[in-house]
């Protein structure tokens, strides 16, 4: 029998991707690939709602390849590539926003947080649709299963809504999707505020640990990460959310449970914690960091990776597209 498929995305938006991107989705790439058919890509056409800078984009999409290599996508196993070089999800994402109603898109809440804090005349209409694009990322290669982070999860549904209203208006085409979102690592917090999500949008980076950051200043954000009242090292996400944060940091890297740990720390304070989540965080990520630096500087490398990806992803994507041309009404080309 196939093997069931995978299939995520990551946005380019900054130079390194964070811990909350590497344990809410990342980590359970590297995993899947092994036995699920798995396509990964880098969204660079999402990332364009932020209006980056060209330079920066192209810098930073080849930065987001290298390190998804570096943590351990084998392009062996896994079908990685650029979403803007298979130009299917543009065709399906057109699809998606017929199907789709204007209040349905108005309710999703990334798109609310973002209107309010600039306003709706500032904002883009590609903020507006992203989440159609998103469902075409998905249904384009049939996916089975999408590991992504907890913030996803209405994005999931409204995908699996879409598939399920495509499907029902014009016969069976679509594979309804589930998400996979793991209960511990899902929601990675922001060091210095334990009740926001750790993310690139933060007003301060000293919460955010960087994958490609230096070993010192890594190590230095944890130990000055805030912590809860008390000295007791224990999960009490309610009482205790800076503690419980790095509880969770510690154990999905270490792969040792947190009741292991708990017991290790015992009689200890908040300080030699601290201490010990930075050491397992840098020696964690050091080698990641000298192996994307290392890839980056052979671009020959990554673009005979993202071209090999793009033709094997754009065989799929094409069939699905063609099906669902036919199944709307569209004329294929003779
Ligand atoms: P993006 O680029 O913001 O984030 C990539 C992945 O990281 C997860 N994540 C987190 N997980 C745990 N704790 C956090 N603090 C944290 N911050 C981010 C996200 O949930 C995500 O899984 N819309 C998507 C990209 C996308 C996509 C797709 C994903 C486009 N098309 C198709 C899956 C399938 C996004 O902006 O992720």
């Amino acid at each position: 029998m196939s093997q069931p498929r995978v299939l995520s995305g990551i946005q380019p938006t900054n130079g390194s991707f964070h811990l909350g991107n590497y344990l809410g989705a990342v980590k359970q790439w590297v995993d899947l690939q092994k036995s699920h058919d798995a396509f990964y890509c880098v969204v660079d056409l999402h990332a364009l709602t932020s209006s980056p800078d060209p330079k920066e984009l192209r810098q930073n999409t080849l930065t987001s390849i290298a390190q998804l290599l570096a943590l351990g996508i084998d392009p062996e196993q896994s079908t990685l590539f650029l979403q803007s070089q298979v130009a299917e999800h543009n065709q399906l994402g057109w699809i998606m926003e017929c199907l789709t109603g204007f209040g349905e898109a108005s309710r999703m809440t990334q798109f609310k947080d973002k209107s309010q804090k600039v306003g709706n005349d500032r904002i883009g209409v590609g903020v507006f649709t992203y989440p159609m694009l998103m469902a075409a990322d998905i249904l384009l290669y049939q996916a089975d299963q999408v590991p992504v982070g907890e913030d996803q999860r209405q994005h999931i549904e409204l995908t699996r809504d879409l598939a399920t209203r495509f499907n029902s208006q014009y016969g069976k085409t679509f594979t309804i999707p589930q998400g996979y979102i793991l209960k511990e690592g899902a929601k990675i917090y922001d060091l210095q505020d334990p009740t926001s999500k750790m993310s690139k949008s933060a007003e301060s980076m000293s919460g955010l640990i960087e994958i490609l950051d230096t070993p010192e200043t890594n190590s230095k954000k944890i130990k000055s990460a805030i912590t809860d009242t008390g000295r007791e090292v224990h999960f009490d996400a309610a009482e205790k959310p800076g503690i419980s944060n790095l509880l969770t940091i510690f154990s999905t890297l270490s792969g040792r449970s947190i009741s292991d740990i708990e017991a290790e720390f015992v009689g200890k304070g908040y300080g030699d914690f601290k201490g010990a989540v930075a050491e397992v965080v840098v020696e964690y990520l050091r080698p990641v960091r000298t192996k994307t630096l290392e890839l980056l500087d052979d671009p020959v490398h990554l673009n005979a990776i993202l071209k090999a990806g793009a033709e094997k992803a754009e065989v799929v994507a094409r069939k699905t597209v063609a099906e669902v041309y036919e199944r709307i009404g569209l004329i294929a080309r003779g």
